[in-house]
């Protein structure tokens, strides 16, 4: 086994978790640089990993010209993604891992695919949520048979589609076997969460046909239904799987259900741990695990790859494209000489005032309206 030479930039919420997952991963990588805004954030890291010898620094680019680490990890905000792999590229990567969403327009998503392919690098993004067990058993249950042939999939997060939609087309694909959506249609309506960090419109209701005739329904925003007492709040979430035999559920808080022929028919529910208990669930080390497994070896390819995220992508924006134009948008979207969408909502979604979202921000309607 080789041990990859890694470079972490940006030490926050999840670069810690991101770290975490490269140590667990014991033999197989070597921390050799750390990179963050705030030095307590690089401090909290050598101490806790034992990483004295491993220098830190402000700037990124001095981190990759002086380390030149053969993996670059980067836990940042949207608004840095493309310049990060441009850097990359400059100082001689091979493999990347970023966060979600992979970008903030469908054409910056295509040129940092494109840029990856052609410079041999292969990135992943992290859509780790897919290793939590009750994921993993609902993918099981479908691959044993249990709901028989697949129908239909539900998607339903509360939380705006660049917050868990993005996470969630990929895991409506991953439990689809990884067949490609021919076609999307999508509403949006609503401007408050265009001006957030994560921009997107603030709820998505869209359909798509995916090539196995599978459909996909995915809803992303504060209309979504609720499963689960208000303490879960925003990350309120579900997957569904129909087949002709049953259905199954799973969420990333830990809740899940199967009603199969292995249930005789009987709906059976349960909770996992959820995906807030790093502790309890090493959801960063198995995602590691495979990252480092791909290294190795090119036949296995992470099913957080990059290209299969790009698609994931690529559904959400053929969505909103699909709502701004009025028409079905046939997949792949060849033509991305538009105006990006965001900009295009940004102009166009009128103000919507709903009380719902406006309580669910945590903020005083201008108007009662449900
Ligand atoms: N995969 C998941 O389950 C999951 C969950 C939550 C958030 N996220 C995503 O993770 C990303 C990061 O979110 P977060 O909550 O960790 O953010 P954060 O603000 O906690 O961390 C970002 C860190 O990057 C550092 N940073 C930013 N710009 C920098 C620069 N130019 N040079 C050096 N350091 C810089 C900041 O100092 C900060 O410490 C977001 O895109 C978010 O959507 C993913």
């Amino acid at each position: 086994m080789t041990e990859h030479t890694v470079a972490v930039m940006g030490l926050g919420v999840r670069g810690k978790i991101h770290v975490n997952g490269i140590a667990e991963n014991k033999g197989r990588y070597k921390i050799v640089g750390l990179c963050d805004n705030h030095k307590e954030n690089m401090d909290l890291m050598k101490e806790k990993y034992s990483l004295d010898d491993v220098p830190c620094f402000a700037d990124v680019e001095e981190m990759l010209k002086t380390t030149r680490p053969e993996v670059f990890v980067f836990a940042t905000y949207p608004d840095l993604r493309l310049s990060m792999i441009e850097l990359a590229i400059r100082y001689g990567v091979r493999a990347i891992s970023l966060e979600k969403p992979m970008a903030e327009s469908l054409q910056e998503a295509k040129t940092m695919k494109d840029l990856c392919a052609k410079n041999g690098i292969k990135a992943v993004v992290c859509h780790q949520q897919k290793y939590l067990s009750q994921m993993q058993a609902l993918k099981k249950r479908i691959e044993d048979g249990e709901i028989g042939e697949i129908t239909k999939i539900h998607v339903e997060t509360q939380a705006w589609f660049s917050q868990l939609g993005t996470h969630y087309v990929d895991y409506m694909l991953w439990a689809n076997g990884g067949y490609k959506a021919k076609w999307v249609c999508g509403h949006v309506h609503g401007p408050i969460c265009l001006d957030d960090t994560h921009p997107a419109p603030d709820y998505l209701l869209g359909t798509c046909e995916m090539e196995n005739g599978v459909h996909g329904y995915v809803e992303c925003g504060y209309l979504s239904e609720a499963h689960n007492p208000p303490e879960y709040g925003s990350s309120d979430n579900r997957l569904t799987v129909y087949g002709t035999d049953g259905y199954v559920y799973a969420e990333t808080d830990g809740f899940w259900g199967a009603c199969t022929k292995a249930t005789n028919g009987r709906l059976i529910k349960g909770k996992d741990p959820g995906w807030r208990n790093h502790q309890q669930v090493p959801i960063q080390t198995d995602y590691y695990r495979d990252f480092a497994d791909w290294l190795d070896d090119d036949s296995k390819v992470h099913s957080c790859n990059i290209d299969t995220a790009y698609h994931g992508y690529e559904i959400l924006e053929g969505m909103c494209l699909s709502a701004l134009r009025n028409v079905r948008i046939d997949l792949p979207i060849t033509d991305l000489d538009y105006e990006p969408v965001v900009e295009q909502m940004h102009r166009e979604l009128p103000p919507c005032n709903s009380k719902k979202m406006f309580v669910y921000l945590g903020k005083t309607p201008h108007v009662e309206r449900d």
